[in-house]
């Protein structure tokens, strides 16, 4: 299933960008210690500025924050990044308005308060029994680690870690793999929409057979796979562009305790900005900002996961196998737009309301179905509609809701 070995998709430079630098007050700390409160408009920064943790509403920078801005959710971005969060720790529970506060408890729980609502807990109580006082750290790898503190402050135990936690994208330094101990697995999870940060229908994780390499599951399918990694290469995440300029390291670790991947930056003479982004399409985007020289240069390079020789470029980039009534090559294309249905035929548009569908879902479920030409899915997760062949696409430029059409559809 897994498609073309390519492919590198745009190399901008924006020497600009590295004067855009934010200027961190003193009174920012990288810390919350029992007793404080991170407040929505509050953040902490990493030690050395490059990132940040705070509340933010999806598809707003997380800056532009106060107001009836909901829903909030606590997440972790890149300083000089502010658009897509690279970690957000409640996504399944957000707070409906900027009522919410991070706290950490003595026993080492991190919870959101809210005024309208329960409290939010972040990390389960840690296992651990606890010998002193706790504190949650940002560090400059992104990660947010929750650990004891013994006198005189001295860093003690790890107690839980965000990079343990994933959302959506893989930070350098982050493992995605099994404990085998435990049996559990880390992997990164798709947003179900870019509005909410959910868990949707892709994952991105280490091949459990014990190869050395990294599988997109669709669901519980294989979706793509990297190709087995050979000489710091794999055959359909080759990181060609990028690797001019980085010196990477990926690691596929494997001992009797757990199996996992990682993957560094070994440059030290340049600063590099680096995330692998799973998309909600089930597409990743390895995602480089590389600063030296004076000039910022950002460089994307993607696992083409959809099938090649789409006819029409704004088609759903998805791939879905051969059915009897599906050739194989046809597309959904997005339109502004609505259907009417044919009356007097037997087959009526139909809405699955599962909140757990994402577009990707909606797509497969309109292309298994024979009588279906078009579809459409509902931002914020609430489900499908289909509607089924006779039915007719009315374009509307100003409506703000897409409907996915068949492109050999009669209309
Ligand atoms: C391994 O990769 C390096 C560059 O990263 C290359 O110079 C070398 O020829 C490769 N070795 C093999 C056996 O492919
Ligand atoms: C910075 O300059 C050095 C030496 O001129 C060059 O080798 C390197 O490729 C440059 N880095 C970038 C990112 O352009
Ligand atoms: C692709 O879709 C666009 C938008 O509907 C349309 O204008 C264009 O003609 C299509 N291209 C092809 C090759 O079908
Ligand atoms: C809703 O959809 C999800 C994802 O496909 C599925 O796992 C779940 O079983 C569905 N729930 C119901 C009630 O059909
Ligand atoms: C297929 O789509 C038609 C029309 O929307 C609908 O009536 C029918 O229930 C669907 N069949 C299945 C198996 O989902």
């Amino acid at each position: 299933m897994a498609s073309s070995p390519v492919l590198v998709l745009l190399f901008l430079i924006m020497g600009f960008l590295g004067a855009v630098f934010c200027v961190s007050s003193p009174a920012e700390t990288n810390t919350l210690n029992p007793g404080q409160m991170l407040r929505d408009w509050e953040q902490l920064i990493s030690p050395s500025g490059i990132f940040r943790l705070g509340f933010f509403t999806p598809e707003k920078t997380p800056s532009s924050l106060l107001g009836p801005a909901g829903p909030r959710y606590i997440g972790i971005w890149f300083d000089r990044i502010q658009i897509n969060p690279v970690w957000v720790g409640n996504p399944m529970n957000p707070v409906i308005d900027s009522s919410g506060a991070l706290t950490i408890g003595p026993d080492g729980i991190l919870k959101i308060t809210q005024a309208n609502g329960s409290p939010i807990m972040v990390n389960p109580k840690p296992q651990l029994s606890l010998a002193g006082n706790v504190s949650a750290t940002l560090l400059d790898s992104g990660n947010f680690i929750v650990r004891e503190v013994g006198a005189g402050g001295v860093p003690g135990r790890v107690l839980w870690q965000s990079f343990d936690y994933p959302s959506n994208v893989l930070l350098p330094g982050m493992k995605i793999g099994f404990n085998l101990k435990t049996g559990k697995e880390v992997s990164v999870k798709s947003w179900i929409c870019n509005q909410v940060p959910s868990p949707g229908a892709f994952r991105l994780g280490l091949d459990p057979s014990g190869a050395d390499q990294l599988l997109i599951w669709r669901r519980n399918e294989v979706y793509w796979s990297s190709g087995i990694w050979k000489n710091g290469t794999s055959s359909h995440l080759n990181l060609e562009l990028s690797r001019e300029y980085i010196d990477y390291e990926f690691k596929f670790h494997s001992d009797k305790y757990d199996r996992y991947f990682t993957y560094f930056i070994k440059d030290t003479n340049q600063s590099v900005l680096s995330r692998w982004y799973l998309d909600t399409l089930g597409q990743v985007t390895v995602n480089n900002v590389i600063s030296s020289n004076g000039s910022t240069h950002w460089i994307l390079e993607s696992s083409e996961t959809c099938r090649t020789g789409l006819k029409n470029a704004s088609a759903l980039c998805i791939s879905e196998k051969p059915t009897a009534c599906r050739k194989g090559s046809e597309y959904f294309e997005p339109k502004r737009g609505y259907m009417l249905q044919e009356l007097g035929k037997n087959d009526l548009s139909y809405y699955d309301g599962n909140s757990s569908l994402d577009l990707s879902d909606c797509h497969a479920s309109c292309w298994r179905n024979c009588s279906c030409i078009a579809f459409q899915t509902f931002s914020g997760g609430f489900g499908c509609q289909f509607w089924p062949k006779g039915s007719k696409f009315t374009p509307e430029e100003t409506s703000d809701q897409l409907t996915y059409v068949l492109d050999s559809a009669k209309l």
